[in-house]
């Protein structure tokens, strides 16, 4: 049932944790660490500094391997191709090092939307927690549904739609455009592209936002299940929790359990945690 880079993907995961503690860029001799971002699913995602320029920019570090070499050239190839968009990160340029390939992409320095909506949301335990106001909502969603609808026109699904994936730039610089934040889509590591890619059928995506007909383990979709989760994100843009996010939820926990026996070996979850919502 699972496609191949998939599991070949988890196995690379799974047997190669990633180190954070050297510098994966030494040997570069072009770029300088500075900080972790993040480590995900795939790999790590580190701040650095161009050594002759002083320029930052996130690096994003996959593990090299056959599998993950296959599924970076198409997540390079999906970047190269839309990251023109104004609300899509911009990818510059990809090198590789013994043990690592490097996606170079423009430094979101606000961070992430699940961050960003953290820092704004009021009462977080309580089940009135109110998050972003309606207004600035509404600006900032019509970016993102502006970056999906230019990834649907060119046939490419995301389906990994998710607060942790949409980066926040730089909040002064969007205020000196008279622009309250600006938003950018990132991580292509899921997506397919119609033109090349087999229909939609693997689970994958974040359980919590994940559409019901993705787990069905049958074809699907893959544009309809965008939208769901982009629905399953404005809910969370606004009240700061998960709509489906009950302990007692079977769908969710239903998603909980697929993503840990099939996806990935461990839970790859979300990470607003508020729960105990409608
Ligand atoms: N260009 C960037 N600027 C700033 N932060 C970034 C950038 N790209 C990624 N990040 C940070 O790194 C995180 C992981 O990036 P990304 O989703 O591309 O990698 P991933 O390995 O696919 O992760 P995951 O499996 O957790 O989705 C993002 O949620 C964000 O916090
Ligand atoms: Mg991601």
């Amino acid at each position: 049932m699972f496609e191949d880079e998939v599991r070949d993907h988890v196995n690379d995961v799974i047997s190669e944790p990633p180190c954070s503690s050297e510098d994966p860029l030494k040997s570069t001799h072009t770029w300088v660490k500075l900080r972790e971002l993040s480590e995900g699913y795939s790999g790590r995602v580190v701040l650095a500094q161009h050594i002759k320029s002083h320029q930052k920019k996130a690096i994003k570090l996959l593990k090299r391997g056959a599998s993950t070499t296959k599924r970076a050239d198409k997540e390079v190839q999906t970047m190269m191709l839309l990251s023109v968009h104004p609300h899509i990160i911009r990818f510059e340029e990809v090198f590789l090092t013994p043990q690592y390939l490097g996606i170079v992409l423009e430094y979101a320095a606000g961070g992430d939307l699940s961050d960003y909506i953290k820092r704004k949301t009021v009462n977080k335990n309580s089940s009135m927690s109110r998050a972003l106001p309606e207004s600035l909502t509404r600006v900032l969603f019509h970016q993102i549904m502006s970056a999906l609808e230019f990834c649907h026109d060119r046939g490419i699904t995301n389906r990994d739609i998710k607060a942790e994936n949409i980066l926040v730039m730089d909040e002064k610089e969007s205020e000196s455009q008279g622009i309250p934040v600006v938003l950018k889509m990132c991580d292509f590591g899921f997506s397919k592209d119609q033109r090349f890619d087999s229909a939609c059928k693997t689970m994958c995506g974040t359980a919590e936002y994940i559409a019901p007909e993705v787990m069905e383990q049958k074809p699907y979709d893959g544009k309809q299940a965008d939208i769901w989760s982009a629905g399953v994100l404005l809910f969370v843009m606004l009240t700061g929790r998960y709509p489906f996010s009950r302990a007692t939820d079977a769908r969710l926990n239903t998603g909980l359990a697929l993503q840990r026996t099939h996806w990935t070996g461990s839970p790859r979850k979300a990470s607003l945690s508020t729960r105990g919502s409608a």
